[in-house]
C-alpha cells in the first residue's frame, strides 16, 4: 500500500505557506448513548509522523473516540480516513496499518510474554524467524527481555502496560493508536512508554494519545486536542494554545475572604477575568492586552479581604483548559 496522502495547505506560527499531508482524517464523528452525546461532531487531523494528543478528564469522549477510528465501535455519524480509506468500507485494508494500544489491557495471563505476542503477530500474518526476532527486539526495546518466558499473570501493572505496547508495535503500524497507556503504573514505566513512543515517531510512525495527564501532553505531543463533554475545544501546539487562551498568566488566590466581596473588588480591576471562585481560592486570568501582572497584584491585594496567599502560573496546559472550560483540569 502506498500512502498518497492528502495534502492540506496552511499557515504555521510564523505566517508562511506550509503543507502538511495528513495521514488520518476524522470527519464529525459522533456517537450518542441514549440521550448522552458521548461524542460530538468531532472533527480533526493527524498529520504525518506527528504525536497528536487528545487531552480531557474522564468522561470526555477520548476512548470512545478512539474505539471509531479504530474501526470497533461503529459512529452514529461523520468518518475516519486512514490514507483516504474509509475503514468502515475497508476495514481489512486499514486495519492492517493501525496499531492499537487500547486502554483496557488486553493480554492473556495464562500465556507467557513471548506466546502472547506470538498469537498477536501471527494475526498480522507474522511467522517464523522474522516473527521471533521481532517479538525479541520489541520485549528488549521495553525492558521485558528478561521476562519472556514468564506467565503474565506474575507481571505488575506497569510490565502488563509494557507488553500491551509491544503488541500494538509488532507489526510495525503506520498509524499508531494509543489510549491512556500509562495510566496506574509506576514512574520508571511510564519513563519507558513515553520513551519508545518518542522513539517510534521519530522512525516515522504517525501517533494519536490521549491522556487526562497534561505533563504527558506537554512532554510528548506535538499538537494537542483539548476534548471534555465529546466536544474539541481547541487544537494546535502548546504556543498556539497559549496564545489562543489570551492570557499572559494566570493567578490564584486563596484566603478567607468572602467569594461576594472579592467577586465585587476584582469586577473594577480591568485586565482579569475570573474563571473560578468558591471555597476559599479564585482563580484569575490576567489579560495579556491589559495592565499586565505587575499593574494588577497591587490593586488585587489593595483591599483588605481576607487573601492569605497569592500564586502565580505561567501559561500552561492548565491555564488553557481553565480558560476554556472554567475549570481545573485535575488528575
Ligand atoms: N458503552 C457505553 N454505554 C453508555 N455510556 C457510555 C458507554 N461508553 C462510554 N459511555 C459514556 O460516554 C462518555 C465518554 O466516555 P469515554 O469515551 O469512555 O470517555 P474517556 O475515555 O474520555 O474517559 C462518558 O460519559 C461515559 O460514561
Ligand atoms: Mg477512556
Amino acid at each position: 500500500m502506498s500512502f498518497t496522502n492528502p495534502v492540506r495547505v496552511g499557515f504555521d506560527f510564523g505566517g508562511s505557506l506550509r503543507r502538511e499531508a495528513s495521514l488520518i482524517q476524522i470527519e464529525r464523528l459522533r456517537k450518542c448513548y441514549d440521550a448522552l452525546v458521548a461524542v460530538d461532531d468531532v472533527s480533526f487531523d493527524v498529520h504525518d509522523g506527528e504525536i497528536l494528543g487528545l487531552l480531557g478528564p474522564n468522561g470526555a469522549g477520548k476512548t470512545t473516540t478512539i474505539s471509531m477510528i479504530c474501526g470497533v465501535l461503529q459512529p452514529d455519524g461523520g468518518r475516519v480516513l486512514v490514507d483516504n480509506r474509509n475503514i468502515w468500507l475497508e476495514p481489512k485494508k486499514v486495519k492492517m496499518h493501525l496499531g492499537v494500544v487500547p486502554q483496557e489491557i488486553a493480554v492473556y495471563e495464562d500465556l507467557t510474554a513471548r506466546d502472547n505476542l506470538s498469537f498477536w503477530g501471527t494475526l498480522y500474518g507474522l511467522s517464523g524467524s522474522e516473527l521471533g526476532d521481532r517479538i525479541s527486539e520489541s520485549l528488549d526495546r521495553v525492558g521485558l527481555a528478561g521476562r519472556a518466558g514468564d506467565k503474565v499473570k506474575t507481571f505488575s501493572g506497569g510490565m502488563k502496560r509494557r507488553l500491551n505496547l509491544c503488541m500494538g508495535l509488532l507489526h510495525r503500524p503506520k498509524f499508531l493508536l494509543l489510549d491512556e497507556p500509562t495510566v496506574g503504573i509506576d514512574p520508571q514505566a511510564r519513563l519507558n512508554i513515553l520513551e519508545v513512543i518518542s522513539e517510534v515517531a521519530a522512525a516515522g510512525t504517525t501517533v494519536l494519545y490521549t491522556t487526562h495527564y497534561m505533563d504527558e501532553a506537554e512532554q510528548l505531543c506535538d499538537r494537542i486536542a483539548i476534548i471534555d463533554h465529546g466536544r474539541i475545544l481547541a487544537l494546535g501546539t502548546l504556543a498556539e494554545l497559549t496564545k489562543r487562551a489570551g492570557e499572559a498568566e494566570v493567578l490564584r488566590l486563596s484566603g478567607r475572604f468572602n467569594d461576594e466581596s472579592l467577586r465585587e473588588h476584582l469586577a473594577a480591576i480591568t485586565g482579569t477575568r475570573i474563571l473560578g471562585l468558591g471555597d476559599g481560592s479564585a482563580v484569575l486570568a490576567i489579560e495579556s492586552d491589559g495592565p499586565g501582572l505587575l499593574g494588577i497584584l497591587p490593586r488585587v491585594l489593595e483591599a483588605d479581604l481576607g487573601i492569605e496567599d497569592v500564586s502565580i502560573q505561567r501559561p500552561n496546559l492548565q491555564s488553557v483548559f481553565i480558560a476554556l472550560t472554567g475549570r481545573e483540569l485535575r488528575d
